[in-house]
């Protein structure tokens, strides 16, 4: 077989198969494979290196990933090409997804990146010579946040930045914890530094990012005791974090995700609802209605104590927008108990809510304690049964918005048309417009007069700012 020599510029082609933390990594990993005279490539088929940043959270997740690797097979088969898979997938399937999948060079899990450019150059070297040679770094740290990387971002209006990673709820049914590892925040000062420097490079929005992201907590003590500069001698919770990044001049919109239930004090409530540049908006997991499939879940609240931060919420400001998560079918959920879950989505009123199928994970609690006993076709009639329901409220939130004026961001071309803008509402509701007659740039703040309203889309027109 005849092969293409790789030539010594060493294009990567970077993908990201996950959420907006695994989108934010994506850029990390770019910012350091930069400093080690790596470039780029959107187009695979020019790459010397494909590198899959993976999720792990539902089997759909993987199955994509395997569909991608079957793809670069064939490319590999014409040519030299590395292969790297990173992210959450990486760091749970580990040895099993080496020894399944050959065509992998280079496995690197979230909390190993700085040691990604050394593994991808051994790598290139190693196939250079005709050798066969694998690398992985998949330890797990109690204290990387990455916090003096800045991450490689590409243009855009809106900056991830996260500000703690892991997760210690080990909620029954959630690989997190065991592909990204205890909970650890970052420095306050490092992240309100990063916040200036994204104004500077011209982005209006930051959206702030952790698994479990109003359970920052920054100890000043323990922070020094690390080498971390601190934050004046005093201990920093996400509300006087978020009100931090709000207060620094030229940002326009701060939003956050994914926050747990458990984590809103008043302090948070308040700053959500009072502060002008905090989007009115909140995504609450809900995950299910029903207290025992809860308590079997491990989200440590109850359907009343979840309703009462909701009414918490609407009580300061009951133009907050909510959405929330639910998984249909988990272990034991009998009809009446998901039930439970249709009433709190009929009760509630949320503007979006993702619902999932229950799918079973290696190494959680749930794999280890509790039969995945819900048939498939019952998991798939709930899902339906929820998201018909959701449909219907949704359409019905939307359209109580026409007539309405609203601030909306401007994030560039609408996705049918580039001659309509598309762009954010303070809800996070999506807004497309016409752009005839608007001096708009990506980034301003325009007014928007509702007209029509769809299932996930307001449409209307600019007015004169
Ligand atoms: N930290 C967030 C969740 C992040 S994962 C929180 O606590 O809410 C995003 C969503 O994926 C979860 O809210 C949950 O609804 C869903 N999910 C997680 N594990 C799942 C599983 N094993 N099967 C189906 N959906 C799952
Ligand atoms: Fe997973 Fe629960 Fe942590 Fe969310 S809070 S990431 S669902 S373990
Ligand atoms: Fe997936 Fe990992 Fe995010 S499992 S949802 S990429 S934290």
């Amino acid at each position: 077989m005849h092969l293409v020599k790789i030539d010594r510029a060493h294009r990567v082609h970077i993908e990201s198969f996950g959420c907006q933390m695994n989108e934010y990594d994506t850029e990390l990993v770019r910012s350091l494979l930069k400093a080690r005279g790596f470039t780029f490539t959107e187009d695979r088929e020019r790459a010397d290196v494909v590198l899959m940043n993976t999720c792990a959270i539902r089997e759909n997740a993987h199955t994509k990933v395997y569909s991608h690797l079957a793809e670069l097979r064939a490319i590999k088969r014409q040519r030299h090409l590395v292969v790297g898979v990173l992210g959450c997938m990486a760091q749970n399937l580990k040895e099993e997804l080496t020894e399944t999948e050959p065509l992998v060079d280079v496995l690197a899990g979230p909390d190993s990146y700085r040691r990604l450019p050394d593994l991808l150059i051994q790598a290139i070297e190693a196939q250079e010579q005709g050798l066969k040679h694998r690398g992985m770094a998949v330890e797990l740290s109690e204290y990387e946040t990455y916090d003096d990387i800045l991450p490689e971002r590409t243009d855009g209006v809106n900056a991830w930045l996260a500000v703690m990673r892991g997760c210690d709820n080990f909620c029954s049914f959630c690989v997190v914890p065991y592909t990204r590892g205890r909970e650890r925040s970052r420095d306050p000062q490092g992240i309100i530094r990063e916040t200036e420097h994204l104004v500077a490079q011209g982005h209006k929005q930051v959206t702030l990012l952790g698994q479990n992201v109003n359970s920052y907590q920054f100890n000043a003590r323990e922070g020094a005791r690390l080498g971390a500069p601190g934050a004046g001698g005093c201990d920093w919770d996400f509300a006087r974090l978020m009100t931090a990044v709000a207060d620094v001049p030229g940002i326009e919109r701060v939003r956050f995700t994914s926050p747990h239930p458990k984590d809103f004090p008043p302090a948070l409530l308040d700053a959500v609802a009072g502060h002008p540049k905090i989007c009115k908006h909140i995504h609450l997991p809900l995950q299910s209605g029903n207290d025992r499939i809860l308590d079997v879940m491990g989200r440590s609240y109850t359907r009343n104590e979840y309703l009462a931060i909701v009414d918490d919420i609407r009580r300061r400001n009951p133009d907050i927008a909510l959405t929330t998560d639910i998984i249909c079918g988990f272990c034991s959920e009998t009809d009446e108990e998901f039930m439970d879950t249709y009433r709190v989505v009929q009760d509630v009123g949320f503007h979006a809510a993702f619902v999932f199928k229950y799918s079973e994970r290696k190494h959680t609690i749930a794999a280890r304690k509790y039969p995945d006993d819900v048939p498939e076709t019952v998991k798939t009639n709930r899902v339906n049964r929820l998201v018909d329901l959701q449909t219907g409220i949704a359409f019905r939130i939307n359209q109580e918005m026409i007539g309405r004026t609203i601030a909306t961001m401007v994030e560039g071309d609408a996705k049918r048309s580039s001659s309509q803008w598309k762009g954010r509402a303070d809800n996070s509701l999506t807004v497309v417009w016409e752009k005839d007659g608007s001096r708009a740039r990506p980034g301003d703040l325009v007014p928007i007069s509702v007209s029509r309203a769809s299932v996930t889309t307001l449409f209307g027109k600019e007015l004169p700012a």
